[in-house]
């Protein structure tokens, strides 16, 4: 009886698990969402590196994840970090992942576009070029004067960047990886 009830649960988990997913895969490839790509660790240990997020400043990763970046960033000061995901899945993991490293990172199921901005300090982002048009009002609009916005891979096309941070290409496959900043 119980080994019943313990297949049923495993096979129900699993095509939930399948549900969510193939609603992922879709937004992905129909409705072209950003897919759940974790930033590289030599990109996120540069930006760290820069010392540009002042103790006690908020910090949102808009479309965090698992959380990673956040997670990182939490060895190295007094933050208060929020990352904000729209699928379950990275939410899940991200949520399983602070429990068991005993992370005080905030993870919230919630689309990006619906997030007010006003009480960042500064926000971190990896997405794709269209998210970034559509982003650049919105930092206009919401963030305080002086707010940092540090964006993985994909420029604000119409910001005046403040600097840019560059991984060096790799010998072998040459790929080189920047992070753009920019301050409201
Ligand atoms: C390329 S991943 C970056 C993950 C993380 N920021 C990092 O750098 O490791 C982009 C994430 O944004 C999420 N995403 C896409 N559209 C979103 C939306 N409208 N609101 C919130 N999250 C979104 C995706 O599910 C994905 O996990």
């Amino acid at each position: 009886m119980l080994v019943t009830f313990i297949y049923l649960l495993i096979l129900f988990l699993i095509l939930a698990l399948g549900v969510i997913e193939a609603k992922h895969i879709y937004s992905i490839l129909i409705n072209k969402e950003v897919p759940y790509i974790r930033s590289g660790s030599k990109i996120i240990k540069l930006i760290v590196q820069e010392n540009i997020f002042k103790n006690g400043a908020i910090i949102y990763d808009l479309g965090c994840g698992d959380g990673k970046f956040l997670r990182e960033l939490e060895k190295h000061g007094q933050f208060e970090l929020i990352g904000f995901e729209l699928h379950w899945l990275p939410y899940f993991i991200g949520r399983i992942i602070n429990y068991f490293s005993g992370s005080k990172v905030k993870i919230q199921r919630k689309d990006l576009f619906q997030v007010n901005l006003s009480e960042a300090d500064a926000v971190f982002c990896y997405l794709f070029p269209e998210y970034m048009v559509k982003l650049e009002n919105k930092f206009k609009n919401e963030l305080k004067k002086n707010a940092l916005i540090v964006s993985n891979t994909f420029t604000l096309p119409n910001w005046t960047l403040e600097r840019e941070i560059k991984v060096k290409a790799h010998p072998l496959y040459n790929l080189s990886h920047t992070a753009y900043i920019y301050r409201v």
